[in-house]
C-alpha cells in the first residue's frame, strides 16, 4: 500500500534520501533531452522546499517511493513539478496515487485549477509522449507554449534538439451543492 502525506517542514533530514531520488528518477528523461547531465536538484533546494511546507511524500512500508512539489501559483491556481519516481519501483502506479493526492488537495483548498509544465521536442521522446498522453488522460489541456531556450536559456543550451515547454491546466470540480 502507499501512503502519500506532506512532508512537515520541520523534516528536512529527509532531503538526503529525496534529492538523489529525485535525480536519479529524472536522470533517463534528462538523457533523452539534454546531451549533458546536471542533477536536477541539489539537497539544499530539497531542503528549502521542505521548509516550506511544498513537497508531498509517497511511502511503501517506511520507504520513500515517491515525490512531487506542489505550490500555489495564485489564490485559485495550484502548480506542481518535480514529480518524481525511481526506476525500482517505476510502473507500479506510486505516479498516479501522487497525482490523485494533488487532485485532492487542490480541491480541499478550493483551486480552480492545478496546473504543471512539461517538455516537448520537437522529434518526441518516448518518454514526454508517454507523459503528455498520461496528463491528457487525465484531464489536463495544453494553455500555452514558449521555446524552452526563453524560459531557460542556461540550461536550452545543452538541448539535443528544439524543444518546447507546454503549460498544462486542469479545472478543479467544485464541492458538489
Ligand atoms: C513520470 C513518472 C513520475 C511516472 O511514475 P510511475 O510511478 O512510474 O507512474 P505510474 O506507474 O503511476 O503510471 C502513470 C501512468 O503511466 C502509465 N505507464 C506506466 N508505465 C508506463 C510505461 N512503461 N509505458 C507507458 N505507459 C506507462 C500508467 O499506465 C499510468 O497511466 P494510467 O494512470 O492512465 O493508468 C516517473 O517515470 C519519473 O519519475 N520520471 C522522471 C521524472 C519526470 O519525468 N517527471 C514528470 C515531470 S512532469
Amino acid at each position: 500500500m502507499t501512503d502519500v502525506r506532506q512532508i512537515d517542514p520541520t523534516e528536512g533530514a529527509l532531503a538526503e534520501v529525496i534529492a538523489p531520488l529525485i535525480n536519479r528518477a529524472y536522470a533517463l528523461a534528462q538523457e533523452q533531452l539534454f546531451t549533458q547531465l546536471t542533477p536536477r536538484v541539489s539537497e539544499e533546494s530539497v531542503r528549502e522546499i521542505i521548509a516550506d511546507g511544498e513537497l508531498l511524500l509517497a511511502e511503501r512500508g517506511g520507504v520513500v517511493v515517491g515525490v512531487v512539489q506542489f505550490r500555489q501559483l495564485a489564490e485559485r491556481v495550484g502548480f506542481f513539478g518535480m514529480l518524481a519516481v525511481p526506476p525500482e519501483v517505476a510502473s507500479t502506479g506510486i505516479a498516479r496515487e501522487l497525482l490523485i493526492s494533488l487532485e485532492s488537495e487542490a480541491a480541499r483548498r478550493g483551486l480552480h485549477s492545478l496546473e504543471l509544465d512539461l517538455l516537448q521536442p520537437e522529434s518526441p521522446t518516448p518518454h514526454q509522449t508517454r507523459l503528455r498522453e498520461w496528463y491528457e488522460r487525465r484531464g489536463f489541456v495544453a494553455q500555452w507554449t514558449r521555446p524552452f531556450s526563453d524560459v531557460e536559456p542556461g540550461a536550452a543550451r545543452f538541448l539535443r534538439q528544439p524543444t518546447d515547454l507546454t503549460r498544462f491546466a486542469k479545472t478543479i470540480p467544485g464541492p458538489v451543492s
